[in-house]
């Protein structure tokens, strides 16, 4: 129920009749109210060590990249957690408690969540449901129990749970759920509110029952830093393929966001389907693919956790991550994934052989509308849907396509490189630099006020108007994508329009 009220934008009067009959159903299939631990309303944001630093890890590691992502005006932007992830562990101690590697965390775990908190952001930790970690240290199967006392006891904000070394305890929908069920609940017995990660890579059908005993769930292998190349380690096309037996690892954006494609309804507030980690500006894709990665995590609403090394971030990469009106995508009240209505697979393929082209379409706040242009052929290539296409309906004909459209780009207000070169370099001077360029401080104004209030900073540049009835057409350069928002021309008096079936997919 909390879910409903939280997140249910109150936009017409005459709608609120529905909510008793949602409710009282959602609680019936029990699927909306398990997740009650009131975290990640929103996409969860933050950083990871793992892609860019796998098991090399350490404390002064941690702590500087906190104060990076404050001094580069990332916080600021919403990136509040810092999840340390595997290669921390010293072992298990004779009583049955964790203890971190002193050699790599000599002051311990609660210096680092201290640190943190004292600057405005959240710790998060990582182990495994199974007899080890993937790197081999202590994993938390059948130690639950003593393992989140542990992390509460160190003030741990988050957990990221991994399924490495189970013991082959999978190969059926309950055991998984089960194994993974049973951190759910010691999470919740220690009184600490912490953030769950669950991180079984899809398998065992994670879609169909991972929303009611975790905040976010991994649906896909482990993603690497290409845009389209297929690799026999992520042996999967499909997650609901039953040959999809290895989801394993260097899954393509393509691959992860094709496996999505098809239960991108299943994410909700407080458990969205986990795309993995960003691994924008680690180096192995171009800029174009940078963007279109951002762009799709935002609008699929996966949590946006940075995977690079901030020590070394460049420009153009800080410009992907802090661009506030893609973020705002991610963090749109109204809480729906992106789902897409247009896929081509007759396109020139690359060295690969891949290619395809794709139009994804998601509902935000106040009637306005996501749609992105994907295009992953190996050329340019000229993409349209129309409005009747771009506002899809369960039944009937969209009310929307009926109306003007004023077409926002998302990415036209980019921060330029020149200045994110120069918060890069004088990290002391960002709060005046950003404050200069009058920059959105999510701190200051929380996404939900912004977009309630339609702060001109969340919503792109205005670039065209889409009149009723017709084609939207955009020429997208090969390997790239583009992000817009549109927004009614007549907004306000046309709120009656809006279809009142949305609330259906809920359950
Ligand atoms: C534990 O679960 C209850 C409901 O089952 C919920 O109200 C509470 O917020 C949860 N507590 C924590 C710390 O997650
Ligand atoms: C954002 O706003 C907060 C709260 O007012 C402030 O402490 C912080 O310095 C601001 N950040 C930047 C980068 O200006």
């Amino acid at each position: 129920m909390a879910v409903l009220d939280q997140t249910r934008p109150s936009r017409s009067s005459g709608r609120s009749l529905l909510l008793p009959v949602i409710v009282s159903l959602s609680v019936l299939t029990g699927s909306v109210s398990a997740v009650n631990n009131g975290l990640a309303r929103v996409p969860q944001m933050g950083w990871n060590s793992w892609n860019a630093f796998a098991c090399n890890v350490y404390e002064s590691l941690v702590l500087d990249h906190a104060k990076l992502i404050v001094e580069t005006g990332l916080r600021d932007v919403g990136y509040e957690y810092l999840v340390l992830d595997d290669c921390w562990s010293g072992g298990r101690d004779e009583k049955g408690f964790l203890y971190p590697n002193d050699k790599k965390f000599p002051r311990g775990m609660k210096f680092l969540a201290d640190d943190l908190h004292d600057k405005g952001m959240l710790f998060g930790m990582y182990s495994s449901a199974g007899a080890m970690t993937c790197a081999r240290d202590e994993g938390s199967l059948d130690h639950e129990t003593e393992d989140a006392q542990v992390w509460a006891s160190w003030g741990v904000d988050y957990l990221k749970y991994d399924n490495c070394f189970n013991q082959g305890r999978f190969g059926t929908p309950l055991i998984t759920f089960q194994r993974f069920e049973a951190m759910w609940k010691a999470i919740n017995a220690t009184g600490r509110p912490m953030l769950y990660s669950l991180c079984n890579w899809g398998e065992d059908s994670t879609h169909a029952w991972a929303n009611g005993i975790s905040n976010s769930w991994r649906m896909s292998g482990d993603i690497y830093d290409y845009f389209t190349r297929p690799d026999d380690l992520c042996s999967c096309e499909n997650a609901q393929d039953p040959m999809c037996i290895a989801p394993g690892k260097h899954c393509s954006v393509l691959n992860i966001i094709n496996k999505l494609a098809p239960y991108a309804d299943r994410t909700k507030p407080g458990s969205w389907a986990d795309l993995d980690m960003l691994e924008v500006g680690n180096g192995g894709m171009t800029d174009d693919e940078y963007v279109a990665h951002f762009s799709l995590w935002a609008a699929l609403n996966s949590p946006l956790l940075m995977g690079n090394d901030l020590r070394t971030l460049t420009a153009p990469a800080l410009s992907i991550l802090n661009n506030p009106a893609v973020i705002a995508i991610s963090q749109d009240p109204l809480a729906k994934s992106a789902i897409r209505i247009k896929r081509d697979v007759n396109v020139k393929k690359d060295e690969y052989g891949v290619g395809e082209a794709q139009i994804w379409s998601g509902k935000l706040f106040g009637g306005d509308q996501v749609v992105i242009f994907l295009n992953a052929a190996d050329e340019d290539l000229e993409m349209k849907a129309s409005l009747e296409e771009i506002f899809i309906r369960e039944t009937g004909k969209a009310p929307q396509a009926q109306e003007d459209w004023e077409v926002h780009d998302l990415w036209a207000n980019r921060m330029s490189d020149a200045v994110a070169q120069k918060i890069i370099d004088s990290p002391d001077q960002s709060a005046t630099i950003l404050s200069g360029i009058d920059w959105y401080n999510s701190t200051l104004i929380p996404y939900k006020e912004g977009i309630e209030k339609g702060d001109k900073r969340l919503l792109g540049k205005r670039i065209e108007t889409l009149k009723a009835r017709t084609m939207f057409v955009k020429t997208v350069k090969r390997h790239s994508a583009q992000m817009y928002r549109l927004r009614s021309s007549d907004r306000g008096a046309k709120k009656e329009n809006l279809p009142s079936d949305d609330n259906h997919d809920e359950l």
